[in-house]
């Protein structure tokens, strides 16, 4: 009986701690928001907006997340946003979106992830979609902040998915841009690859190397003098004071990609999700190692978007037909325009040929 009473005691504990409306991730830090270095945590690149540091005890050590954090420029509507940016990118590349949607009255929070750009890059750490997404809720429970809506692009998009599987009761829609992850790459016949060889592969990285990559994949061989910007942005931080670190991050998290598919979850994703698809974008992880006959049924995002938006319960998918990996840096307006109708009218907009 003693033994029951404490039972039942323990379950009404547990149902209290677990109610979703109550406790979100459990780990809370603090912000630190005085004047911060230029040169954070092996990147120099100058922000749109002010950074705070989110520090916080994670896996046995101190990590710092930088962040930022926008209030809205126009009426305020209550809501906020939190921006997922993908590999080879920073928060800092979401400087235009974030203009548009504290114009239309959200508060915006933009992290970078551990081992990203301006956060710290841990020697060893356990990385993973959840942990990553465990850290972004973290932040927001240490600002006091419930409902969002998420907006993730490339590897931004595939945590956006993770999160939306872990969180749902707190979000209120998610945006996922060309993500990674829309197909199982190990399942489909890619070889899985050492950490060690993708360290190799990430020290070996150079202006040139991301710049060619990005032209096919992200700009469909459409190069312009604008996008310069965002390879030396990540060119810095490959060669800046955490460059070792850095590469190392970088393997753990093509290891992540590998390891830890999406692919076969969209089904139980519960939020509404706007999905954004430039159709010409061909990025698939592991095309470059895997044999011809799995490279083949690999990075079709016409036919990816159209599955992918088939299994979730609530998607409205909007296509950009001739764009590739990165369709918001090439055709902002138009890729705002998508944004803001949906936000604002839950309608899209025709995109046509762009
Ligand atoms: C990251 O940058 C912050 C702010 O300069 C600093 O306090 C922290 O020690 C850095 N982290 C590492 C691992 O160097
Ligand atoms: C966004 O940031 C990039 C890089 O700093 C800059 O070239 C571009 O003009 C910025 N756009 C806006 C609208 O601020
Ligand atoms: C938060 O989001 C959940 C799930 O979408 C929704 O049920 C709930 O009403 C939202 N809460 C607020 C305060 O908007
Ligand atoms: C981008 O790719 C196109 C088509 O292959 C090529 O003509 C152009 O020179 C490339 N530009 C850069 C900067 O690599
Ligand atoms: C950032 O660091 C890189 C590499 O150390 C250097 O080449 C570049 O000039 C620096 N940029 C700024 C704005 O300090
Ligand atoms: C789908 O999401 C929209 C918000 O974008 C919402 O208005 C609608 O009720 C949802 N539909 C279902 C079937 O849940
Ligand atoms: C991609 O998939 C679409 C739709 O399933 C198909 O029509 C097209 O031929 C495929 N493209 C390639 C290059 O395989």
């Amino acid at each position: 009986m003693q033994l029951f009473r404490t039972l039942s005691a323990l379950a009404v504990l547990t149902l209290t701690i677990i109610h979703p409306s109550v406790v979100l991730a459990q780990t809370q830090g603090k912000i630190i928001d005085h004047k911060l270095p230029n040169d954070l945590n092996g990147s120099n690149f100058t922000y749109p907006f002010p950074l705070k540091l989110y520090q916080f005890t994670s896996q046995r050590q101190q990590v710092e997340m930088a962040f930022m954090d926008v209030a809205p420029s126009g009426k305020p509507n209550h809501k906020t946003a939190m921006l997922f940016h993908g590999n080879f990118f920073c928060g800092a590349t979401w400087n235009e979106t974030i203009r548009v949607l504290t114009h239309i009255g959200y508060r915006v929070i933009v992290p970078d992830h551990i081992g990203y750009c301006k956060s710290t890059k841990p020697e060893r750490y356990q990385f993973s979609l959840s942990q990553l997404a465990f850290n972004a809720r973290s932040l927001l429970d240490t600002l006091g902040i419930g409902n969002v809506t998420i907006i993730g692009h490339s590897f931004g998009g595939m945590l956006t998915f993770r999160y939306g599987l872990m969180f749902p009761e707190s979000i209120d829609a998610m945006i996922v841009i060309n993500a990674i992850g829309l197909e199982d790459y190990v399942g489909k016949g890619v070889p899985w690859i050492t950490i060690d060889t993708n360290y190799a592969t990430s020290l070996a990285s150079t202006f040139e190397s991301v710049q060619a990559y990005e032209n096919t994949t992200y700009y469909v061989g459409q190069w312009e003098d604008r996008y310069d910007v965002w390879v030396q942005m990540v060119i810095d931080v490959f060669y800046g004071s955490q460059r070792d670190t850095f590469c190392w991050n970088q393997a753990q998290i093509t290891d992540v990609v590998l390891t830890q598919p999406i692919a076969h979850d969209f089904g139980h994703v519960r939020p509404p999700v706007l999905l954004i698809i430039g159709e010409k974008d061909t990025t698939a992880i592991g095309k470059t190692w895997a044999p011809a006959d799995v490279v083949a049924k690999l990075g079709n995002f016409t036919a990816l978007a159209h599955d992918v938006s088939a299994q979730i319960p609530n998607c409205t998918l909007v296509t950009f037909p001739e764009l590739g990996h990165a369709p918001h840096i090439p055709n902002p307006d138009m890729f705002q325009a998508v944004l803001v109708e949906w936000l604002t009218t839950g309608k899209t907009i025709s995109v046509g040929k762009t």
